[in-house]
C-alpha cells in the first residue's frame, strides 16, 4: 500500500510534522455514518481525517481509528474549536475534552476553527499544549492575510503551522498563500470540489484536461492543488469516490494545464468573506446558535 507519509504524498509543516497532502474531510457526514465512512477511508488508503467540534463527529472519528487496527502514529488526526470554546481556559478545557470523547492520547493537529472572539487566548492555550506533546501541530483555519499577520507577528510562539481555507479552481487566493508559504504557514484546502457548486464537475476547461489525462475532473481539481503542495482535504461517503480521489496523487498535471486552470479564478469565495464586516454578524450568530449544543 502507498506510503501516505513518504515525500510525493505528504509535506512537512515547520516544526517537522508529517502531514499527509491528501485527507479525508468529515463535514457534513451524520454521526451515524461517520464511524463506517471513516473506517472506509482508511481502508482504501487514507492516513489522515479531519473533523471539527462543530461538526458533531468526533467521537465517531475517534471510534474509527481506534477500531481501525492502524497504529496511532499512522493516521493524522485533525480537529477544530468552535468559537464559543476560545479564550485560554475554555480552550483548554475543550482540547481535553475532544482527546477524551474521540479515545486518543494526542492529536496530530489542532486548529482554531474560525478567526472571529478570543482567538489570541485560544491560541496561548494551544501553544501551551502543544508544547505539553498534547497536540503535535497547531494552527488555523479561515484566517485571511491581515489576521493570520497580526497572529504570527503578536501572538507569541510557535506560529501557526497549518491555515486551513476555501481553496478550489474558482477561488485560489494566490496572494494570500504566498504569505503562508513565506510565513512558514502551510496551506491546506477546504471545499477543493467546491462542494459541487457553479456545477464546477462540469466545467468545460476542467474537463477537457481531465480527457487529456484520462481522469476524472474531480481528480484533476485535487492533483491541482496538492501538485502546488497545498494540502487537500476531500469529504465522500461513496468508497468507490474515496479511491478516486486518493488515486489523483498518482498522476501529474504539467504547466499548460496549471496555467489554465489558475486562469479560472473568480477572486471571490463562493461560501464566506471571512474578511467582510457581513461575516462578523454572521458568525455572531453562528455562534450563538452553536453555543447551545455545543455545550
Ligand atoms: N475549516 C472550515 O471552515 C471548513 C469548511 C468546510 C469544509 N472543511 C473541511 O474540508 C473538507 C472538504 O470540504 P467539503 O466537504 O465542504 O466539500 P468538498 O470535499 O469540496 O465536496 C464534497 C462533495 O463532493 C462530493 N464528491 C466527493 N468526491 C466526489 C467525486 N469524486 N465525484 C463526484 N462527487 C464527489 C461529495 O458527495 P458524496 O459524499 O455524496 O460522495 C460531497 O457532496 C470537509 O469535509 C471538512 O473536513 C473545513
Amino acid at each position: 500500500m502507498t506510503d501516505m507519509f513518504d515525500e510525493r504524498h505528504a509535506v512537512v509543516l515547520a516544526n517537522g510534522v508529517k502531514m499527509p497532502l491528501l485527507g479525508f474531510g468529515c463535514y457534513q457526514i451524520q454521526p451515524e455514518q461517520t464511524k463506517q465512512s471513516v473506517l472506509d477511508a482508511l481502508e482504501v488508503g487514507y492516513r489522515h481525517i479531519d473533523t471539527a467540534e462543530a461538526y458533531f463527529n468526533e467521537a465517531e472519528v475517534g471510534a474509527a481509528v481506534r477500531a481501525s487496527g492502524l497504529p496511532r502514529a499512522d493516521v493524522f488526526v485533525t480537529s477544530k474549536v468552535w468559537i464559543c470554546h476560545f479564550g485560554y481556559d475554555e480552550t483548554k478545557r475543550v482540547v481535553y475534552r475532544c482527546l477524551e470523547r474521540m479515545g486518543l492520547d494526542y492529536l496530530d493537529l489542532m486548529l482554531l476553527h474560525q478567526g472571529f472572539g478570543d482567538y489570541y487566548g485560544a491560541f496561548k492555550a494551544l501553544q501551551e499544549l502543544y508544547r505539553e506533546g498534547v497536540l503535535k501541530a497547531i494552527g488555523v483555519s479561515n484566517f485571511f492575510p491581515r489576521f493570520l499577520l497580526d497572529l504570527i507577528k503578536f501572538g507569541a510562539e510557535p506560529a501557526p503551522m497549518v491555515n486551513q481555507v476555501e481553496l478550489h479552481p474558482y477561488f485560489q487566493q494566490p496572494q494570500a498563500r504566498a504569505l503562508m508559504v513565506q510565513n512558514k504557514v502551510q496551506p491546506e484546502a477546504w471545499a477543493p470540489l467546491a462542494e459541487l457548486k457553479n456545477d464546477i464537475l462540469h466545467d468545460p476547461v476542467l474537463t477537457a484536461i481531465a480527457h487529456k489525462h484520462g481522469k476524472t475532473v474531480a481528480q484533476v481539481i485535487l492533483r491541482f492543488l496538492t501538485q502546488q503542495q497545498v494540502v487537500t482535504l476531500v469529504k465522500s461517503v461513496h468508497k468507490e469516490r474515496m479511491v478516486e480521489n486518493l488515486q489523483s496523487l498518482e498522476f501529474d498535471l504539467d504547466a499548460d494545464d496549471l496555467k489554465d486552470i489558475a486562469a479560472l479564478d473568480q477572486g471571490k469565495p463562493l461560501f464566506f468573506d471571512h474578511s467582510s464586516v457581513e461575516a462578523v454578524d454572521q458568525f455572531y450568530g453562528f455562534n450563538e446558535n452553536l453555543k447551545q449544543v455545543l455545550d
